[in-house]
């Protein structure tokens, strides 16, 4: 996480950096700060917390120089303090840097006899030393990044700047993205293009152990062992998203109330609403995700549907959010599509030894495209020769780029740390890949075809009703403020929603809430059970609906208080429920898609009344590009 912004041209460092900040302070809010070349030497500015902290810090600075660095940190060695906080600068030689060194404590202690003052806990500034006695023998910053390279280890973007050199930033990365944007004699080094969209449309995506030279008007593209590269320059369409709270309280809040249009960006690209059928869009296996729109549409449908008509096995691998919709997405394609799927968390996968077998395909969700975990789990996919597709919010991010093929979100920009329109986003996505898997294979006949494409339709208003519900679920979520802890429960799809619940409420109101499958109760989680314990469950009018309200009966019989969401007038619900919120009758597939909204609005009302930043909650980033 972190993130990370460079600039040499005629324009103001200062401002070209502070706003880039703004745009990635989605990567940690920890502290800020910058580093520019002032009266020929560096001048640099830090502050703790959150980015305003350093704007009002550099109100009034004036900087002569036309290089500078500025980072936002998302702590991982050090906590949260100016001390601790980048860029760090050492003998005339300042860096930035996004991710971990593994081997500090080496390094530390090598530097320690050396004599080298150390002056904060972070194993970046130990980076900053190394370069500072490179720099010393080579008297060159290119060279001396060169040498440095080779004895670090772990995952990490770094931009280094030395007031020898003030006509020169050289950046380089092992892990954690880094793009160079090209603009008319300018140049910016950015973690996420949404830094400087505004400036260029022009970028480099650095690739693992390349290094960037940028000196005015040139920027050069260099391997480890100083081979010059020839790297494409991607043009990118894309417009600089004005991301306002367009009146909402934050933009969370305004990102939940987006999940219909949401709904209908994501299923927009893949189904013929005319003809009522699925077929998707340019997918593209083996393409690269800035040639997809140059392909046919109607043979990459057919090549898609070859691939598809082979596999015989899915692995779906994510984190956080995105591995609870990819949870639902199993119940969605063993049901529908009737192939075999298991879920992972990313962090297991890559290490857990799975099995691999011949015609599997890999399917990996991530809102951000940049997660260091699913990213890991994709590459070691490929190593072993499955067939991968990933479903990513943003365009061209790293897991995009190294999939084979791609199907994305359309969510437009989430702000909020809190994922909650790219969850529905994706939940549509996948529906649209489990009818198209289940085409593929001969399942789907034209009648249960257009019935499920009629159920996603309806979704946008559907979803539109219950967020017209919200006041009630304000108020549900002021009667949560007496319970001491939280068991979110479900069956079926309703579980990842139940667990999706109760993330939200721990991320958002710092509370203690635990996702259950309701047949699980009896095992462990029923011993909890008093006044002071509130049952959430989410209990559609499906199948498993006689089995839940049984789960509930046993969980009143305990004393446990009763939130139920359910299926509107399901007066059987409502008995056994302190509180019911009930929601418009739908499909079996289409649930989750609905029940998250009253999870979602419950622990945002919460975490709003009780005062906290809902935006950007404690200790936590959006995009995790550290393990
Ligand atoms: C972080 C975010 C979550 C997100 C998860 C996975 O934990 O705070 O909101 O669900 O990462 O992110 P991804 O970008 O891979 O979907």
């Amino acid at each position: 996480m972190c993130g990370i912004v460079g600039y040499f041209g005629p324009l103001n460092p200062k401002d070209i950096i502070l706003s880039g900040l703004k745009r990635l302070e989605y990567r940690g809010y920890d502290s800020a700060g910058v580093a520019i070349i002032h009266q020929g030497g560096l001048k640099r500015i830090r502050a703790e917390g959150k980015l305003v902290n350093l704007e009002t810090k550099l109100k009034n600075e004036k900087f002569d120089g036309r290089l500078g660095i500025g980072h936002t940190r998302w702590a991982t060695h050090g906590v949260p303090s100016e001390r601790n906080a980048h860029p760090h600068l050492v003998k005339g030689l300042s860096l930035v840097h996004n991710g971990i060194i593994e081997n500090y404590l080496e390094i530390r202690e090598a530097l320690q006899k050396r004599g080298a003052d150390i002056t904060s806990d972070t194993d970046s500034e130990l980076v900053a030393h190394l370069l500072a006695e490179e720099v010393e023998k080579t008297k060159d910053l290119f060279k001396a990044v060169q040498n440095v390279l080779g004895m670090l280890r772990g995952a990490f973007s770094i931009l280094a700047i030395w007031d020898q050199q003030p006509d020169q930033l050289v950046a380089f990365k092992d892990g954690p993205p880094l793009v160079v944007g090209i603009g008319k004699d300018e140049a910016f080094v950015v973690s996420d293009v949404q830094a400087v969209l505004q400036y260029t449309k022009k970028f480099i995506y650095l690739e693992d152990r390349e290094i960037a030279v940028v000196k005015v008007g040139k920027v050069q593209i260099f391997s480890a062992l100083g081979l010059r590269l020839e790297k494409p320059v991607v043009e990118l369409n894309w417009t600089s998203e004005q991301v306002d709270k367009l009146g909402f309280a934050h933009y969370m809040l305004k990102e939940i109330y987006e999940q219909p249009q949401a709904v209908v960006a994501a299923m927009e690209p893949h189904i013929d609403l005319k003809n009522q059928s699925v077929r998707l869009k340019n997918v593209g296996f083996g393409h690269s995700p800035q040639s997809l729109d140059g392909l046919n549409s109607i043979t990459d449908w057919q090549e898609t549907q070859n691939i598809f008509a082979k596999i015989e096995k899915i692995f779906i691998v994510a984190c956080g959010t995105s591995f609870y919709a990819g949870q639902i997405g199993k119940y969605l394609i063993e049901n529908i599509a009737q192939l075999p799927v298991e879920t992972d968390i990313a962090s297991e996968f890559r290490y857990r030894k799975p099995i691999f077998s011949k015609n599997t395909l890999m399917i990996s969700i991530s809102q951000s495209g940049e997660t260091a975990d699913t990213l890991a789990a994709v590459r070691l996919a490929k190593e072993k020769g499955l067939t991968t597709l990933s479903i990513c919010n943003v365009k061209n991010s790293t897991i995009d780029r190294e999939a084979s093929g791609h199907m994305y979100m359309n969510s437009g920009t989430e702000v909020g740390v809190a994922s909650t329109k790219a969850f529905a986003s994706t939940l549509t996505v996948l529906h649209c890949l489990t009818l198209a898997l289940a085409k593929a294979r001969g399942l789907l006949n034209i009648e249960t075809e257009k019935d499920h494409i009629l159920h996603l339709q309806k979704v946008p208003s559907q979803m539109e009703v219950v967020l017209a519900y919200d006041k009630y679920f304000a108020e549900a979520a002021n009667s949560l403020k007496e319970f001491r802890g939280f068991l979110y429960m479900g069956r079926g799809v309703s579980y990842p929603i139940a667990m999706e619940g109760a993330l939200k409420l721990k991320e958002l109101a710092y509370l203690h809430a635990e996702g259950y499958a309701a047949g699980e109760m009896k095992h462990g989680p029923l011993a909890l059970i008093d006044s002071r314990m509130a049952i959430v469950m989410v209990v559609p009018d499906d199948d498993l609906f006689e089995k839940s309200i049984s789960n509930l009966e046993e969980a009143r019989a305990r004393g446990g208080k009763i939130i139920s969401i359910g299926t509107v007038d399901n007066l059987r619900l409502k008995s056994v429920s302190d509180r019911y919120l009930g929601l418009p009758k739908a499909h079996w597939s289409i649930t989750p898609l609905l029940s998250v909204i009253p999870l979602q609005l419950m622990a945002y009302h919460l975490a709003n009344s009780l005062e906290y930043d809902v935006d950007q909650p404690r200790n936590l980033a959006k995009s995790v590009t550290v393990e």
